[in-house]
């Protein structure tokens, strides 16, 4: 068992974190579908062990980098979730990983996928089309997809399916919305694919706060990542209550200067992110209507809204506002449970290729 750090460190209630992975686990397995975790949120082999116990088919990632990790600690199914530009050397990671686990990767230009299939040469890795649902970040439109499709198996790709992330219901009352149109793009994407003659094994989707409105009768596939843990973005979305929350930031009290709380956790532990939605740098858990009104990178400024302050030294739960950011900022995460703490150590942490 490990020691109690000093703070800042980041706490995960274990509890927690086996309930959230088993709700969504049950979720998917009551629709039929399929549940393939980005793991980019938590970047831990332990937590990935505990999705795919649970009946996880395999992992999403973002990175090769990432997708090697977990390859090496044992993982056999991995999605890179991401139109990947190959160059010489992450062609030769690609392929070596491809001979280790099952491996699929996004594409969404006919230029990407031609570029991938002339370097890769003789491969099983798989791609999907990624396809835009309304995030307008990365992907094809729908019916475009069934051209990039046809370019993979021309030039020797085999072709797994579609894919979309509906970024967009990262917004207030945005959430059902997004999860519809999710269903709608892949369901044209899907149609596109038929009509060159390839019918899609998979129809993957999903972000945490669609998670719960995800048109199963549409997509074969849920990718959520956040969801094992939920933060502040969730909890403001109302995609994840604050008994849900399974992250937190253990701080201390440092000051009282100008009568309000001063933690010493700063964005370089909690991330900087703040959505436009946002209603502070961070919440308290305890304390629902508290907001972190000011960020730096070593301290964190608490508006208590008129509740008595914490006194000095004593010790607070921050829910960061993005929790992938502040796990991809330390070393390790220390898991409770039972008032005994096991380190994790956040395995991919910065792998950002
Ligand atoms: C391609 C892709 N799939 C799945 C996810 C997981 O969604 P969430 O972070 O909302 O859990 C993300 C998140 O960024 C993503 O980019």
């Amino acid at each position: 068992m490990a020691p109690t750090p000093s703070t800042p460190w980041l706490r995960v209630d274990l509890p927690r974190l086996r309930r959230n992975v088993r709700r969504v686990a049950e979720h998917a397995a009551t629709a039929g579908v399929a549940l393939r975790p980005h793991v980019k949120t938590h970047k831990s082999v332990e937590i990935a062990r505990l999705q795919l116990a649970s009946g996880a088919v395999g992992i999403t990632v973002a990175t090769i980098g990432e997708a090697e990790t977990f390859v090496r600690n044992g993982v056999t199914d991995v999605f890179i979730a991401y139109p990947l530009w190959l160059d010489d050397a992450s062609a030769t990671r690609l392929r070596d990983l491809a001979i280790d686990a099952r491996v699929a990767f996004g594409v969404d230009s006919v230029e990407g996928v031609a570029n991938a299939a002339r370097l890769l040469g003789a491969t099983t890795a798989e791609v999907l089309v990624e396809v835009d649902s309304g995030h307008h970040r990365s992907g094809v439109a729908p019916d475009e997809a069934g051209t990039v499709a046809a370019t993979a198996t021309r030039t020797g790709l085999g072709v797994r399916g579609v894919f979309t992330f509906p970024g967009h219901s990262y917004a207030p009352d945005a959430l059902a919305g997004a999860a519809a149109d999710e269903a709608d793009a892949l369901a044209r994407a899907a149609a596109a694919l038929r009509a060159v003659g390839l019918e899609p094994e998979v129809l993957s989707g999903g972000s945490t706060p669609s998670l719960a409105h995800a048109d199963t009768g549409v997509l074969s596939e849920l990718r959520p990542g956040v969801y094992v843990f939920g933060d502040a973005q969730q909890w403001e979305l109302g995609s994840c209550p604050p008994e849900d929350i399974a992250l937190t930031c253990r701080s201390t009290v440092v000051s009282h200067a100008h009568g309000r709380v001063v933690l010493d956790a700063g964005s370089k532990v909690l991330g900087a992110d703040r959505a436009p939605y946002a209603t502070g740098f961070g919440r308290l858990l305890d304390h629902p209507d508290a907001r972190i009104v000011l960020l730096s990178e070593h301290h964190a400024v608490v508006d208590l809204g008129g509740a008595p302050l914490p006194p000095l030294g004593s010790q607070v739960d921050v829910v960061p506002n993005h929790v992938c950011a502040a796990v991809n900022l330390v070393d390790t995460v220390y898991a409770e449970e039972s008032g005994e703490l096991r380190a994790w150590r956040v395995a991919a942490r910065g792998l950002n290729a």
